[in-house]
């Protein structure tokens, strides 16, 4: 994915290139454009003005220009073409919106890039919004990458509240008030499984869980017609797809997607359309993750279970580098990755320190300590090993 980035631009020390060089191969991913090439131009108001007038004869500066070198929407693995930006417009916008300037040269850059993709804001309405909502994502999908090069994001798994509160058939403990409960001591996310058996979370934890979680809701679920059809009336923010089996004491193993391609397919389809990002859990397994692309998921949650059940070092070791190694081949493609499953106090630091892995899904380890010190308690110390703060 060559960046071929140059500055003509005297006095550009607020702008680091290396950085900006950075923030276009993740641009690219994000669109699809593993393989392309794309050319970046920073220059001054008279050189862009110089180049609006010769190709576009408007004798004027402007803040972005872009010179597509394909038709319509390029296929990945081409040379798009070239986005020039002035730095005097762009630091004068940000200036008047109150942004630093390198902020706002990433907006300019996803817009230029977005022109290279075929879209054109000129064309229609339409195609205004679809631009402008485009933009609204690639910038969410920047600032997150971004975040996850600091640190991963701690999710907290509330399932066993649930089950607990199932042993008596009771209405407590309640999960949607533990969820609260681990917001607060800053989990950035909240997951529940809804499993078909209903043997802990229940419609109502799921509707009101919706209603009430400040942070984010990732609903797990298998891919099954009834639970597809709650997703999709209650819209979470995401929902991990898991193989489920009834007899299973927990989730068992990764999907294997490699031979469900045409089920996942349509289920990824629907979720896409109704704008719910959709990750599949799967083993670290270099085909599933290819077939993952090919079904075109969000994300990926990598199986930690194999690792953290491993008894022996030389196998945990083992385990470990297939986790390091597959979440280093789905990021390089473009997913983005997660992961979850038998992850403790023991054993989370390592897969935290993966600069690959954006977000970790933890339960049961800590409902066990909870029980013990406390929720708030829990939640913190893990979040101190996950986040190191
Ligand atoms: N990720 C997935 C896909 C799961 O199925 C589970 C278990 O519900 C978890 C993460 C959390 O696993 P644990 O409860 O072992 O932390």
């Amino acid at each position: 994915m060559p960046i071929l980035l140059r500055s003509e631009y005297i006095g550009c020390q607020d702008i680091s290139l290396p950085r900006l060089e950075k923030t276009a191969v993740a641009l690219m991913r994000f669109c699809g454009q593993i393989d392309s090439e794309l050319s970046i131009l920073l220059t001054s108001d008279a050189g862009i003005q110089a180049l609006n007038s010769q190709y576009r004869h408007k004798d004027k500066a402007t803040n972005v220009l872009s010179f597509p070198l394909q038709d319509g929407e390029p296929a990945n693995g081409v040379m798009l073409g070239d986005v020039v930006i002035s730095v005097d417009t762009a630091a004068r916008e940000a200036k008047e919106r109150g942004r630093p300037l390198r902020c706002h040269i990433n907006r300019l850059l996803i817009h230029g890039l977005l022109h290279l993709m075929g879209m054109d804001h000129e064309r229609s309405g339409e195609e205004a919004t679809a631009m402008s909502d485009k933009e609204r994502e690639l910038l969410q999908n920047l600032q997150l990458h971004e975040r996850k090069n600091e640190m991963p994001i701690l999710a907290i798994n509330v399932d066993h509240v649930a089950t607990l509160r199932q042993a008596r058939g009771i209405d407590e403990p309640d999960p949607v008030l533990a969820a609260g409960i681990c917001e607060l001591a800053g989990a950035s996310g909240i997951v529940a499984h809804l499993r078909e058996d209903r043997r802990h979370m229940q419609d109502r934890d799921i509707r009101l869980l919706r209603q009430t979680i400040k942070t984010k809701l990732n609903l797990e679920m298998g891919a099954a017609e009834e639970i597809i059809n709650i997703a999709l009336d209650i819209h979470p923010d995401m929902v991990t797809l898991v193989p489920e089996k009834r007899q299973e004491l927990t989730t068992e193993g990764g999907l294997d997607v490699s031979s469900q391609i045409d089920k996942l397919g349509r289920v990824i389809e629907r979720m896409n359309n109704e704008k719910i990002p959709v990750s599949l859990f799967i083993d670290p397994d270099p085909k599933q993750i290819t077939a993952a692309l090919t079904v075109k998921a969000t994300f990926v949650e990598l199986h930690t279970g194999r690792y953290c059940d491993a008894k022996e070092a030389e196998e945990r070791n083992r385990e470990f580098d297939l986790i390091a190694a597959a979440a280093e081949q789905a990021y390089s493609q473009g997913l983005r990755v997660n992961a979850g499953h038998g992850l403790n106090y023991q054993t989370t630091q390592r897969v935290a320190a993966l600069d690959t892995i954006e977000e970790l899904s933890i339960g049961h380890a800590v409902m066990a300590r909870a029980i013990m010190v406390g929720m708030d308690q829990a939640v913190r110390e893990m979040l101190k090993l996950v986040t190191g703060k």
